[in-house]
């Protein structure tokens, strides 16, 4: 028996996982307990800090149920959503850059034909989003699907919102022999992350707010090629610099030009995909 003191309750707490079988589960236990030991060294909680953090997170799991999930929202907020995209992602040459997933994808969108519009209902100012998918030599790709989702002029996504078709605002596009794409919606708006639970009590309380500047998600795909999750950030944006979970990448902001015709906007964006491993 030893003296109880830091390092040697640390190097206890880690001699316990010797016996783990699997050597990863092993790895990240360690880890996860050199660092957090580390964190309450420098924090030095108080008993009833301690006590508080236990009741936030328990909190946490009490908020989710099988559409919401409120500890991907805790790791959004504190932008460790990003980082695993970011180790997992985003070091790949030459492909187009991916953000977050967000909670509100849905599968199953309809086919839509290019130049169709995903806009089931109306309002909003219209927009055609078109360019082409590449790969990482510049080649076009015939055949990449791309699933397309984004919130109504209200700020809702059509699952959040029950007077919203079907489907609104959601639809499967596919490129031409050119690897052309061309989307018909209408410009979307910044709306707020669900708010009403922990994650959003933590933002109000570090001073900060649950908005994400105006965007469109894509995952982009085609067979033989890394599929991308990501977004497009629209450039007049006032929280394109504050966005709640640190999704806004500088290659991933577009400009709307307002058409010729005078009928709304037009945006022009090109994706890349890099080949499967
Ligand atoms: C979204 O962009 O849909 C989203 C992403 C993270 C949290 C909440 C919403
Ligand atoms: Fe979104």
């Amino acid at each position: 028996m030893q003296d109880f003191n830091e390092q040697t309750h640390l190097a206890e707490a880690l001699g316990r996982l010797e016996g783990a079988s699997d050597p990863r589960l092993r790895e990240v236990v360690a880890a996860l307990t050199r660092h957090l030991f580390a964190f309450v060294q420098e924090v030095e909680p108080s008993e009833e800090e301690w006590l508080q953090g236990i009741t936030f997170l328990t909190e946490v799991g009490q908020k989710c149920d099988e559409v919401r999930q409120e500890y991907i929202l805790l790791s959004d907020i504190l932008g460790v959503t990003m980082l695993v995209d970011y180790l997992n992602h985003g070091r790949a040459e030459g492909g187009t850059e991916s953000s977050v997933l967000g909670p509100f994808y849905r599968a199953g969108a309809p086919a839509c034909a290019n130049g169709a519009s995903m806009a089931r209902e109306s309002g909003g100012e219209p927009v055609l989003v078109a360019g082409r998918v590449f790969d990482s030599s510049g080649r076009p790709i015939a055949g990449a699907k791309l699933d397309v989702w984004q919130t109504a002029p209200n700020g809702m996504y059509e699952g959040q919102d029950p007077a919203q078709p079907p489907f609104n605002l959601r639809g499967v596009f596919s490129t031409d022999d050119d690897g052309r794409y061309a989307i018909r919606t209408v410009k979307p708006v910044s709306y707020s992350i669900p708010d009403d639970g922990p994650a959003g009590r933590l933002l109000r309380a570090l001073g900060r707010h649950s908005y994400r500047p105006a965007h469109i998600h894509f995952i982009v795909s085609a067979e033989g090629y890394e599929p991308v999750i990501t977004q497009l950030f629209t450039d007049d944006d006032e929280c394109l610099d504050s966005d709640a979970v640190f999704g806004v990448k500088e290659s991933l902001v577009i400009h709307y030009e307002r058409a010729q015709d005078g009928d709304g906007s037009r945006v022009s964006y090109d994706f890349h995909l890099t080949e499967a491993a």
